[in-house]
């Protein structure tokens, strides 16, 4: 057995919501590696995060996951796709979650983040990817203090690191996502990129000033 798989036996738990996994598959919606949504939902446990705002919520399968960490775990969760957004809508309807999260359709990219009724405990980024920085930079500043900042898909599935790329857009995405993770790397703040699913980075918002 390699040293992955043998990780990912341990980690391996029932899965909460096999319809929306099924779904996610049948119709190759992409979803959150369950490793990454798993050290994710410890984060939130860790620190208490109820208030949480998500970039990106496709058919609702993250936000179903860390609403499932306590029942007072509230969601924003922003989707630019009427098609995704309706069936996260119809999801979160069967789940019973209805009450606790608030599914706004439209790009995240128009929004003023002032009506979005933060502050938030924790912001999570997994819309597209090359607006990672744009994302942060809008957002993150209606993060609490001591708050999180999640991002998933640091890595591309390895295109990060690759040198020869044919595709134009393929490679003005990864310099986009390269450029943000090297100014989150060299900016100071508490951040751990984690080689989990397709790299997730968990940044730690703190008072202004203070350092890692
Ligand atoms: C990787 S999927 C999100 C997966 C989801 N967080 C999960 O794990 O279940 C990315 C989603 O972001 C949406 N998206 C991309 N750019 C966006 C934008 N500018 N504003 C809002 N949604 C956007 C896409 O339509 C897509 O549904």
């Amino acid at each position: 057995m390699e040293i992955f798989e043998y990780i990912e036996s341990m980690n391996s738990r029932p899965e909460l919501f096999p319809d929306v996994l099924a779904y996610a598959r049948e119709h190759k919606v992409p979803i959150m590696d369950p490793d990454a949504l798993q050290v994710m939902k410890h984060h939130m446990h860790l620190t208490g995060a109820e208030r949480i705002l998500e970039i990106g919520t496709a058919i609702g399968y993250s936000a179903l996951h860390m609403l499932s960490v306590s029942d007072d775990v509230e969601v924003v969760t922003i989707e630019k796709d009427a098609d995704s957004h309706r069936t996260a809508k119809a999801f979160f309807g069967t789940y019973e979650v209805a009450g606790r999260v608030d599914p706004i359709l439209r790009d995240a990219k128009e929004i003023d983040p002032e009506m979005l009724r933060g502050p938030f405990d924790m912001l999570l980024i997994d819309a597209s990817k090359g607006n990672n920085e744009y994302f942060f930079e809008n957002f993150s500043p209606f993060v609490k203090d001591g708050g999180l900042i999640i991002v998933d898909n640091i890595l591309l599935r390895g295109l990060v690191v690759e040198e020869e790329i044919q595709s134009r857009n393929r490679r003005r995405m990864k310099e986009k996502v390269d450029a943000f993770n090297k100014k989150i790397a060299a900016s100071g703040m508490l951040s751990s990129f984690l080689p989990v699913g397709d790299g997730l980075l968990i940044i730690s918002k703190q008072e202004e000033g203070k350092n890692a």
